[in-house]
């Protein structure tokens, strides 16, 4: 999706390990829309080269301040007033330095000192020189000014430590673009998202489970977030990564999901349940890991079923949020989730038929058809991502309607 669509994004590379990582960068904004122009400093070029930020970018990379060919053609001012974000990154100790004492002494410092646009800085260095109070001020300095600091993370570094100051990766920064460009229609409402599956315990080792990987209920926090919503996920046992600006709870099963979303529903202005609740439990858990016989061939498990959490909140008497519901249908879809939007009294349902291979459970695309008492929207397959969006754009309208 062109998530970025016409946004100029000036790209301050600066003498880092991490500017290799610019490449990548540069492509994947401008697979969203976005016209990246690159500035490099002397050092950055010893760690990739001009021609190949030229190659990706399709524009000639600027590096000298006092380059008359470079300035004849788009000169340090034009540069600094054309872009709508100037990012730095990687932004090294060094050159967040140079910024903070307003230095201009040479092209990238005296663009920052020259634009009135929007300054990302996403530092990227050994973690001690991170640390150090001398560069903790200097991004506090940074900070204080109206510069937004994205990261750094912490990890492994190229030099062997383990600390604070790897750059974002590249889609953690193209996520932190969109986020500050997109249109923020569900600004100062409070969304809670379940997703994932839950985990019925059998034993201490076994439970009963299902295939959802968490991937839809986390694209929905994604967007929900990304148009201005303060946003809590109430996550089943998944694999992913939180997405950015979202407060995460994990739970395990069913009660535990429960539980948490009764406690957050009513302060909340939205509720949507994505996740693959499991209907039912074992009724009771073994202490002790079962063993097994050598004269039984079978096993009999007796289940008793689970508090149904979106109709619990559907069904909240005082401070009611907008709820949506999701339902994975393998046949008679429209009939299937028309009938799950009255019974649980939801103002709105995703239904996704779970039987069609490339989407649904544990794919990255999805189509999904939306619900409602008067009516229906269809989304066809696309990444889940973009079907995130929609949902979410569709959910803004009818708050406001
Ligand atoms: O996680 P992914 O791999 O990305 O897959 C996404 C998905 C297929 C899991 C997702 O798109 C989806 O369809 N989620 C709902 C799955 C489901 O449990 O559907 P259902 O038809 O059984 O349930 C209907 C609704 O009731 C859902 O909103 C569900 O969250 C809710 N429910 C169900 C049972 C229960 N005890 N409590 C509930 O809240």
């Amino acid at each position: 999706m062109q998530t970025l669509a016409g946004k100029k994004i000036l790209l301050g590379i600066s003498g880092g390990i991490a500017a290799y990582k610019c490449a990548e960068l540069t492509r994947r904004l401008i697979e969203r829309g976005a016209e990246v122009q690159v500035v490099m400093t002397h050092a950055a070029k010893e760690f990739i080269t001009p021609l190949t930020m030229q190659a990706v970018s399709g524009k000639p990379v600027s590096d000298s301040l006092l380059d008359p060919a470079a300035e004849a053609s788009m000169g340090h001012i034009e540069l600094a007033k054309w872009a709508d974000l100037v990012l730095l990154a990687p932004a090294t100790a060094d050159l967040i330095a140079r910024t903070a004492a307003g230095m201009g002494n040479d092209l990238l410092t005296t663009l920052i000192l020259a634009t009135d646009s929007p300054v990302a800085v996403s530092p990227a260095m050994n973690q001690q020189m991170y640390r150090n109070v001398a560069t903790q001020e200097n991004i506090a300095t940074l900070e204080r000014r109206g510069m937004h600091i994205w990261g750094p993370a912490a990890g492994e570094q190229a030099c062997g430590d383990v600390g604070p100051g790897r750059m974002l990766e590249p889609m953690q920064l193209v996520e932190r673009c969109e986020q500050f460009f997109a249109d923020k229609p569900l600004k100062g409402q409070s969304v809670v998202i379940t997703a994932g599956p839950t985990r019925e315990a059998i034993d201490p080792v076994r439970y009963i489970s299902n295939h959802s990987s968490g991937k839809m209920g986390f694209a929905l926090a994604q967007a929900a977030y990304q148009l201005g919503a303060e946003v809590t996920l109430i996550a089943g046992p998944v694999s992913l990564a939180t997405p950015y600006g979202v407060k995460r709870i994990d739970v395990n099963s069913a009660q535990s999901m429960y539980d948490v979303a009764m406690q957050l529903a009513s302060k909340s202005d939205v509720f949507i349940g994505c996740a693959a609740v499991a209907d039912y439990r074992p009724a009771t858990v073994a202490e002790q890991k079962i063993k097994k016989t050598d004269d039984s061939d079978q096993m009999t498990i007796t289940m008793v079923k689970n508090p149904d959490i979106i109709a619990a909140v559907a069904a909240l008497s005082e401070n009611r949020p907008f709820t949506v519901g999701f339902a994975a249908e393998t046949q008679e879809v429209e009939s299937y989730a028309r009938g799950k939007l009255v019974n649980k009294r939801l103002d709105l349902i995703c239904a996704n038929d779970v039987s069609v291979a490339g989407q649904g459970f544990n794919s990255n695309d999805n189509a999904i058809t939306l619900y409602w008492k008067e009516g229906k929207q269809s989304l066809t397959l696309a990444s889940k991502q973009q079907i995130a969006h929609q949902v979410m754009m569709t959910v803004a309208e009818k708050l406001d309607a």
